[in-house]
């Protein structure tokens, strides 16, 4: 039987109630409670950016935190971003320039790239490269995030 307590979770809108021991990270908590695997467990000790998520709208490492800390606020997964049949446009330009190969980092990389040019942290290449530097590809697909980045920023600019 499953030792634990209830633990409500808001996760992409929608209120959860999983029964967890107090030491689950949120991670497994999306993975093995609710089924959310967009969201990838590459080194589980927070050094590959590959479980990235939001909690009321900053960027946080699902790995290293702990689910019942999740629990009260607003938790926001891969799964999350597209609007029904529209692609995010973050999700849309890392197909547009062939940002990924094997793709197991990309989750992470696309919900940290959203947040880089949100804080206004994607100004030059070296910005980019800095402030996604959580998110490591062994792919090294590098060039083409940061291309797919560059396109959202200009985008977005161009719509204020
Ligand atoms: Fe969380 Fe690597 S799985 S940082
Ligand atoms: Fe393979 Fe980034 S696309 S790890």
């Amino acid at each position: 039987a499953a030792t634990g307590v209830p633990v409500p979770l808001r996760i992409n809108g929608r209120e959860h109630v999983v029964v967890l021991e107090p030491r689950v990270s949120l991670l497994d908590a999306l993975r093995e409670h609710l089924d959310l695997t967009g969201s990838k467990k590459g080194c589980d000790q927070g050094t590959c950016g590959s479980c990235t998520v939001w909690i009321d709208g900053r960027r946080v490492l699902a790995c290293l935190t702990l689910a019942v800390a999740a629990s009260g606020h607003e938790v926001v997964t891969i799964e999350g971003l597209a609007d029904g049949d529209q692609l995010h446009p973050m999700q849309r330009a890392f197909i547009e320039y062939d940002a990924f190969q094997c793709g197991y980092c990309t989750s992470g990389q696309i919900m940290s790239a959203v947040k880089v040019i949100e804080e206004g942290n994607a100004g030059t290449d070296e910005d980019i490269g800095e402030f996604m530097s959580g998110n490591i590809c062994r792919c090294a697909a590098y060039p083409n995030i940061r291309a797919a980045i560059r396109h959202v920023r200009d985008a977005a600019g161009g719509r204020s």
